[in-house]
């Protein structure tokens, strides 16, 4: 009897670790490279979790192995816990030259208890000043959230844990240039800011606590990929993959509007298109567009 028992437990084991090895198939060391950082970025737990960790030395830093041309890019991240003034978690989507396209998150550290700055913004043609800032409406160094970039031909839009932060919509015919002929490669970095990430300097980054680590996990990237200069979405066309690609035509139903302007009237803190000292000539022509 007890060996049948045995048995039966043993089964529903294996059972329930193949389920999770299903769910979590996504394996960092396929996604991702080490960059930067001398052994301070680490792809641990047979590749389900990624660490990054700052010291007074060095930061360290990965970036993907693929590059996309659109995309909806999600990655859980669990940011650095406790007192992180100074300290700046970059996620961000980025081409290269000099008219390079970029969309960035940077979770800017604080004091323990206080909240953490999530500092957005879009460079066009090598062109950026589009910030955006919120809080959170919980404690992002708790527990992993999902940060997420849609990047289509219609917008761009930030969501945490699905909700949108942040949308950046085509202005092509008010002749403001969009992101959609460069590849672009995601990159995170863990660095010391703190000459400006803390309001001006205020706080300098405390080093008797280091190392500081933000750790990540369950990447998940819908896009087309590009490859020797061509993209994956081109080529086999958008009728034989629709499900799969509903991304690149996704924009925000009511429903996420709604959710949009709730965390623009409660959580956003800086927009450049409300800075009349920053532009005393009138606002980017975008700003008209992408009014809350
Ligand atoms: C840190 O906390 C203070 C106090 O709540 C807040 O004003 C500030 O925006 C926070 N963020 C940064 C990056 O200092």
């Amino acid at each position: 009897m007890a060996s049948v028992l045995v048995k039966l437990l043993l089964l529903l084991t294996i059972l329930a670790s193949s389920v999770l090895v299903i769910a979590y198939a996504g394996n960092l060391h396929q996604d991702f490279d080490i960059t930067w950082g001398d052994g301070r970025a680490m792809i641990l737990n047979n590749g389900e979790l990624l660490t990054l960790s700052l010291d007074k030395a060095s930061g360290s830093g990965f970036q993907s192995k693929n590059q996309f041309l659109f995309g909806k890019i999600d990655t859980q991240i669990k940011l650095v816990p406790g007192n992180s003034a100074g300290t700046v978690t970059a996620y961000y989507l980025s081409s290269k030259g000099s008219t390079w396209d970029e969309i960035d998150y940077e979770f800017l550290g604080n004091l323990s208890g206080d909240p953490y700055t999530i500092h957005t913004n879009i460079y066009t043609q090598g062109k950026g000043n589009r910030e955006q800032q919120f809080h959170l409406w919980f404690d992002p160094t708790a527990n992993f959230h999902t940060y997420s970039i849609l990047w289509n031909p219609q917008a761009i839009i930030f969501s945490v844990d699905g909700t949108p932060i942040r949308e950046f919509k085509n202005s092509e015919s008010i002749g403001v240039p969009i992101p959609k002929k460069q590849p672009m490669r995601l990159y995170s970095s863990l660095w010391n800011a703190d000459d400006w990430a803390t309001r001006g300097g205020l706080l300098k980054t405390d080093w008797a606590r280091t190392p500081f680590t933000a750790s990540y996990r369950n990447f998940n990237a819908r896009a087309c990929l590009w490859s020797s200069g061509e993209s994956t979405c081109t080529a086999n066309s958008q009728s034989s993959t629709s499900n799969n690609n509903a991304w690149l035509k996704e924009d925000l139903d009511f429903t996420r509007q709604e959710r949009l302007k709730w965390v623009q009237k409660n959580y956003m803190i800086y927009n450049y298109c409300t800075d009349t000292k920053r532009f005393p000539q009138g606002f980017p022509p975008e700003c008209a567009a992408t009014k809350a």
